[in-house]
């Protein structure tokens, strides 16, 4: 046993970030025929073809009697679709003589494509022709990690917050690695979790640099769990972050904006930015999270992270544009 396991060769970081990323895709790709089976069931096909050449998001809204609150929604399902699902070649053709799409075999498609209802539909269609709408992220009467998801739905919520101690280990190790000198010279830092196990980043950092004071912002649950005997020096503080946030040097939020509105997002870092001491003075905000690029190996993945936070979330994931409109708006000036 031990000579076989000697033999085995340990991926590279750049190799274990791509099998990463791979299992990010298979785990979410469900969402592409959800996506696809909400965009016939809108009748987004017949509508591009009535409008007779390129439709954008906003052509669209009125011709599928959606109420405009839906345009950003709309806006992301389309964004994901021509990255695989609606390639040219599916794009509905006109039948000789006749003036309706010729969309045939659709039935037979929508009846093998898995019902959206319960996600990206919802989110989506409810309140077409309507103008009552349900907000993105209340499909569970509460947004993922909103504390009154608990009574509310509790195998969801008790499933979100075991996926969150369950993730991400080495992630981590290569983060410290690849970006020390992001942390190098840092005295003292804030960080924000939730659950028991998802203030492993803030426990690695102390560890890779026991110099920094890190104060965890953590609600009350988390402050009476068991911490791990790990010799990682933290300090955990009650608080929300909407009205409170621990001064520091640096500020570091690992996968909370993308749980956010852009004017949540503008909200919070600007309560950062508050805090932390000048550039000058070393003050920063560090933040972990989801960049599309939409010129890279990963846009489906990103996007279909997008549709995820879509169903279960009042966020997004953001491109650099998006992310820089919200630092600009929270007062950073780059
Ligand atoms: C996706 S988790 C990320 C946790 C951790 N940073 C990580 O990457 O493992 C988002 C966290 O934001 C926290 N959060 C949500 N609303 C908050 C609020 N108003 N004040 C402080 N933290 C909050 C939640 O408790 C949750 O743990």
């Amino acid at each position: 046993m031990a000579s076989q396991a000697s033999n085995v060769v340990r991926p590279s970081d750049a190799e274990l970030l791509q099998a990463q990323a791979d299992l990010w895709w298979v785990s979410l790709s469900y969402l592409t025929p959800m996506s696809l089976r909400c965009a016939v069931e809108l009748g987004i096909p017949t509508a591009i073809h009535r409008h007779g050449r390129a439709a954008s998001p906003t052509d669209l809204i009125p011709a599928l009697s959606l109420p405009s609150a839906k345009l950003p929604f709309l806006r992301r399902l389309l964004r994901l679709l021509p990255v695989r699902a609606c390639s040219p070649s599916t794009r509905p053709r006109r039948r000789r003589g006749a003036h309706q799409p010729h969309l045939s075999g659709a039935r037979l498609y929508l009846d093998a494509l898995p019902r959206s209802g319960d996600g990206v539909g919802r989110v989506v269609q409810e309140g077409r022709g309507d103008a009552a709408i349900r907000g993105a992220g209340e499909l569970h009467g509460a947004t993922l990690f909103q504390e009154s998801l608990e009574s509310l739905d509790a195998d969801f919520h008790n499933m979100a917050n075991e996926d969150m101690d369950a993730h991400d280990n080495f992630g981590i190790e290569i983060a410290l690695r690849e970006f020390r000198d992001l942390f190098e010279g840092i005295q003292s830092m804030t960080y924000f979790c939730g659950t028991s196990g998802d203030d492993k980043f803030a426990r690695a950092i102390v560890k890779a640099f026991p110099h920094i004071k890190c104060t965890v912002l953590a609600p009350p649950k988390m402050i009476g769990a068991t911490k791990p005997d790990d010799g990682a020096m933290i300090n955990y503080v009650e608080g929300d972050m909407f009205n409170f946030i621990p001064p520091a040097q640096t500020v570091a939020l690992k996968l909370v904006l993308h749980h956010w509105t852009d004017e949540d997002c503008v909200k919070i870092l600007a309560q950062c930015r508050k805090v932390i001491p000048s550039r000058e003075d070393g003050g920063k905000v560090i933040i972990g999270d989801i960049l599309i690029d939409h010129s890279g190996p990963m846009l489906e993945t990103h996007l279909l992270m997008d549709i995820g936070m879509m169903t279960m979330t009042k966020g997004r994931q953001r491109d650099e544009n998006e992310w820089r409109d919200i630092f600009m708006k929270a007062g950073f000036s780059d």
